[in-house]
């Protein structure tokens, strides 16, 4: 490609492509990739097909949205940790996703590439924070599909029992189990979450063979589970008592610990924060999702528009649902009594009626698969972005099925790496694990978005995030107030994570990254 002014990204006032003048001098580490070389990369011929129109992007959204957060971990999050006042966790956690959202939503119009907030980091603060997130990003969607798998285990598990079909005990959950109680891990007595990994082979097997059938497979199983929480909500609501609501906030309003150090709020007896705040750290795992609309920009027939739809939209409806999924819950049954395993359905068991707790479980599964399908989509085209530019080897994760068009290669791997942890792990050290490296990710990209406006302005934005600087600096401020609120170990094991990546770039992506050769090939 010709070393000229790149006008799309970066405007009239545009530094030349990396290599030309304003990027003389410059460490390879900061970098960034112009979108000219982004958009020459997409003309390429390993592509994935352009078939997503915005109703099948919302729905992707919302399929990689309502699921095991809202069915499983809202059980466990009234119960021991927020109360009845889980629902304003529900507001902030939307509140935070929201910010995020929509700083997001202007990346993906600005780049319309796969990669998502891994690509919009290399455009924009260079390789080594691209290299950051994109990392970060595989921890997300590895780790968060480990944990919707569990979730479906336990669902499905409860489901099938019902027809008189038990698994025996010891291929039911995991060796261990974080016991709250009294802040150690116990033995469970079984051997491996069977079902878990399961059915996370038939996903991958459905991942491998495309992501047209995957679509269509994900907005039947949406529409399933969005009914089945119209009908919570519809029904539940005639069997709220309102006294269930109180004391709405048992637990108190914050939940607040840095580093292990208690700032503000209660503990738990196992020294764990709990409150308002503390369930909205736990709870922000049922938003997670939205984001995954962008790792599907290149798979979108008209990207700049439909992606920010997707993602709004998908949120805005789940943030609405969810508070009122939650409202109807708590006030039908008292908190200290939901049920931490399928909080949904046994909430109307309670109520007398089993006929709705069996739809309600069924769906719940439907609900989770498709949370299940969508997460696991999303991390091998991560992947694909980071093969392609070097940092990962090609061979395995830059690979596209020559007949099905889907990085087959990557999506075994993810199978493989998800199957593994969700037999193994319990999963509230999956869903905490999963939060705060998603609300690093959302940190980076809200900071990417000011660090733009300021730097490259005149940039054409077909979406443009409102009330900037606002939003992007309590996009960061909130996400970073999740993550102070959840259990200290969560940043020993974040920070782990990081410098496994940081080993991992230093010793190949730094050496095979192709904007390295670009740069050496411009002299
Ligand atoms: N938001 C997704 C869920 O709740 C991860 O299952």
């Amino acid at each position: 490609m010709a070393e000229q002014p790149v006008s799309n990204l970066y405007g009239a006032k545009a530094p030349a492509v990396p290599g030309g003048s304003a990027d003389k001098g410059r460490s390879q580490l900061f970098t960034r990739k112009p979108l000219e070389l982004l958009l020459e990369e997409m003309r390429g011929e390993n592509r994935l097909r352009r078939v997503l129109g915005p109703v099948q992007l919302t729905a992707l959204g919302v399929g990689a949205i309502i699921g095991a957060g809202i069915f499983v971990a809202t059980g466990a999050a009234a119960h021991n940790v927020a109360g009845p006042a889980l629902m304003l966790s529900y507001v902030v956690a939307g509140i935070t996703c929201i910010f995020a959202a929509l700083c997001y939503a202007e990346f993906a119009s600005m780049v319309p590439v796969a990669g998502s907030a891994y690509t919009y980091a290399y455009a924009t603060l260079g390789e080594l924070f691209a290299w950051i997130i994109g990392w970060d990003l595989i921890l997300e969607y590895g780790v968060s599909s480990a944990a919707v798998a569990t979730g479906w285990s336990a669902y499905a598990q409860s489901s099938l029992s019902k027809l008189g079909i038990n698994f025996p005990h010891v291929l039911t959950e995991s060796p261990w189990r974080y016991d709250a109680v009294h802040g150690v891990f116990i033995r469970t007595g079984s051997y491996v979450n069977l079902p878990a990994i399961l059915v996370v082979a038939v996903i991958t097997y459905v991942l491998v063979k495309g992501i047209q059938e995957s679509a269509t497979f994900n907005a039947t199983m949406v529409g399933i589970k969005v009914a089945a929480v119209l009908f919570v909500i519809a029904v539940g609501a005639f069997f709220i008592v309102k006294t269930n609501w109180h004391p709405f906030a048992p637990f108190g309003w914050s939940g607040l610990s840095f580093f292990g150090h208690h700032v503000a709020g209660q503990v738990d007896p196992g020294g764990k924060p709990v409150g308002m705040l503390a369930g909205a750290a736990i709870i922000f795992f049922a938003y997670i999702g939205f984001d995954s609309v962008s790792t599907h920009t290149e798979e979108a027939k008209n990207p700049q528009r439909d992606v920010p739809l997707g993602i709004i939209i998908s949120l805005v409806l789940c943030t609405v649902l969810y508070i009122a999924v939650v409202a109807v819950l708590t006030g039908m049954v008292k908190f200290d009594q939901l049920d931490v395993n399928a909080p949904v359905s046994m909430a109307f068991k309670a109520k007398g009626l089993g006929w709705a707790e069996g739809l309600i479980a069924t769906a719940g599964v439907a609900g989770i698969t498709s949370v299940l399908l969508v997460m696991m989509l999303s991390g091998p085209r991560v992947f694909l972005a980071m093969a392609r530019d070097g940092l990962l080897p090609k061979g395995i994760f830059g690979t596209v099925h020559p007949k099905f068009r889907t990085p087959w290669k990557s999506t075994m791997l993810v199978g493989l790496f998800v199957a593994v942890l969700s037999g193994i792990m319990p999963i509230d050290s999956l869903l905490h694990l999963t939060n705060i490296g998603t609300l690093l990710a959302f940190v980076i990209v809200c900071a990417a978005v000011l660090i733009m406006r300021r730097k490259y302005p005149d940039t054409p934005r077909p979406f443009r995030c409102p009330w900037v600087p606002v939003v992007p600096v309590m996009g960061i401020l909130s996400c970073l107030l999740l993550m102070f609120s959840l259990p200290t170990e969560n940043w020993w094991r974040l920070f782990l994570w990081l410098l496994l990546g940081f080993v991992i770039y230093f010793m190949y992506g730094r050496n095979h990254s192709v904007m390295k050769h670009y740069l050496e090939s411009k002299g």
